[in-house]
């Protein structure tokens, strides 16, 4: 890949009004339940970004027929549960996480032999919490010496349904295997230790699959299917993703004087721990034109300049922020006081070490930030001269994270590594300087 790197110049103002693209959950979730169902899916606001266009071609590496996308349009024809076709090379999954995991739960119910190989990062990920249970439920899957990346998946006889209680709060893992016992015979049930995001939950319904989640008391959420029906096609229209949002709502945030409306921002409860925590540190932010569409609620937010402060974070919205952090990070960084963030041990195993990596980057800046086995204890404070250019260690939400932290610097920042933002957020420049965060290439 190619070395971007970004100069961003500090900056007090941003305004204006921007419209980040589609939620990564729900693009790669419309391709594979697309793929599977019975029908043509037509689908709007589709990221056209590396990770979910990894998805894409890998389906149509399996025979099925999907548009390239326009302007985020895409139409996939469904092949039905059944009509998946072997694909001739090994699937590229590139940087991306979900694609490889929610995969390995498709492919486990295959009579057909593939491979699922990723980049430097993925190379290094946990695939063992998505394989342990699959093999559990009958799957032949293998992964790397370690745990790791490349799975091989053979086919088995039959899959059957098993019972899971998932040991870390995980919708990768969750997905996983909801998508694996759609070829299990009997049910299928995965018990959630703290609610993570239920997208696949609520498309599967949008699908037409029947499905029973119950709360089993304030924190545990079993989800349930039945493996054998049949998924019907049905239009949707992917909301704003609000990880992308969450850059400009820190930006806005930190900044002296700025007011910036972010549109049409997907808000499923399950992803909203973003504001939630801006709004405890003291964040001045109010959701505007609230509205449903295809399931899931959306608004647009609006975001003004305030004076932060460090707070305790809440660990039941860890898992409802887990892919906010680096930014929530910078936030701290800029905030009055102590920030303690406790109970994200998972930040260790993104595509890169969130927390290490965050650390080393904001003490760059001059920024008091101490990691700890599970969060980081942030000081609130000015930055410095920045000495050595940020690396992003192969994670676009580091380059977009540090790239904000440039708002507050004595001078530009310099960040390595940023073709990455590429993965889920290709218009993050030109959105970002619009609003005016100047970010020169
Ligand atoms: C995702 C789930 C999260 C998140 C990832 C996308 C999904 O991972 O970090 O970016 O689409 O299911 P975990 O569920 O493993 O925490």
């Amino acid at each position: 890949m190619q070395n971007v790197q970004f100069t961003v110049s500090p900056t007090r103002r941003l305004h204006g009004r921007v419209r980040v693209p589609g939620d990564k959950s729900i693009s790669h979730r419309s391709i594979m339940l697309g793929a599977l169902a019975e029908g043509t899916t037509e689908i709007s606001g589709f990221l056209e970004g590396e990770d979910a266009l990894a998805t894409l071609r890998a389906f149509q590496a399996m025979g099925v027929e999907i548009s390239e996308p326009d302007q985020g349009r895409v139409t996939v024809k469904g092949v039905g549960l059944r009509g998946l076709t072997q694909p001739k090379e090994d699937m590229d999954m590139g940087n991306s996480g979900t694609a490889m995991r929610l995969m390995a739960g498709i492919l486990a119910g295959q009579d057909f032999e593939s491979r699922l190989v990723g980049d430097a990062s993925l190379n290094k990920r946990p695939m063992k919490r998505v394989t342990d249970p699959l093999k559990a439920m009958g799957a032949r899957v293998e992964t790397d010496e370690g745990g790791t990346p490349p799975l091989r998946i053979s086919p088995s006889k039959q899959l059957s349904g098993i019972d899971y209680t998932l040991p870390m709060a995980s919708a990768q893992v969750k997905s996983c295997l909801l998508l694996a016992g759609l070829f299990a015979e009997g049910r299928t049930s995965v018990i959630e230790p703290a609610p993570t995001r239920d997208h696949t939950e609520r498309m599967l319904k949008g699908f037409g699959y029947p499905l029973t989640v119950t709360r089993l008391d304030a924190f545990r959420t079993q989800v349930s299917l039945e493996g054998g029906g049949r998924l019907n096609a049905c239009a949707i229209d992917v909301p704003s993703d609000i990880s992308s949002a969450a850059f400009f709502m820190v930006a806005a945030a930190i900044s002296d004087d700025s007011d910036l409306v972010i549109e049409h921002v997907g808000l499923n409860p399950t992803r909203t721990g973003v504001i939630d925590i801006l709004k405890l540190m003291g964040a001045d932010i109010t959701l505007e034109n609230e509205a449903e569409v295809g399931g899931e609620p959306v608004a647009d937010v609006r975001v003004r300049s305030s004076n932060l402060k460090g707070i305790q974070v809440p660990e039941h919205l860890v898992p409802l922020a887990i892919d906010e952090f680096p930014v929530l990070f910078v936030a701290a960084s800029a905030a009055e006081g102590q920030t303690v963030l406790t109970g994200a041990e998972e930040l260790r195993v993104k595509e890169c070490d969130r927390i290490q990596v965050m650390a080393d980057a904001l003490q760059a800046v001059g920024i008091d930030a101490r990691p700890t086995p599970d969060g980081m204890v942030i000081q609130g404070g000015q930055q410095s001269a920045q000495s050595a250019p940020i690396h992003s260690h192969h994670d676009h939400r580091i380059s977009m994270a540090m790239a904000v932290a440039a708002i507050r610097a004595p001078q530009a920042l310099v960040i390595d590594d940023c073709a990455n933002v590429n993965t889920s957020f290709p218009t993050f420049v030109p959105l970002m300087n619009q609003v005016g965060l100047k970010i020169d290439l």
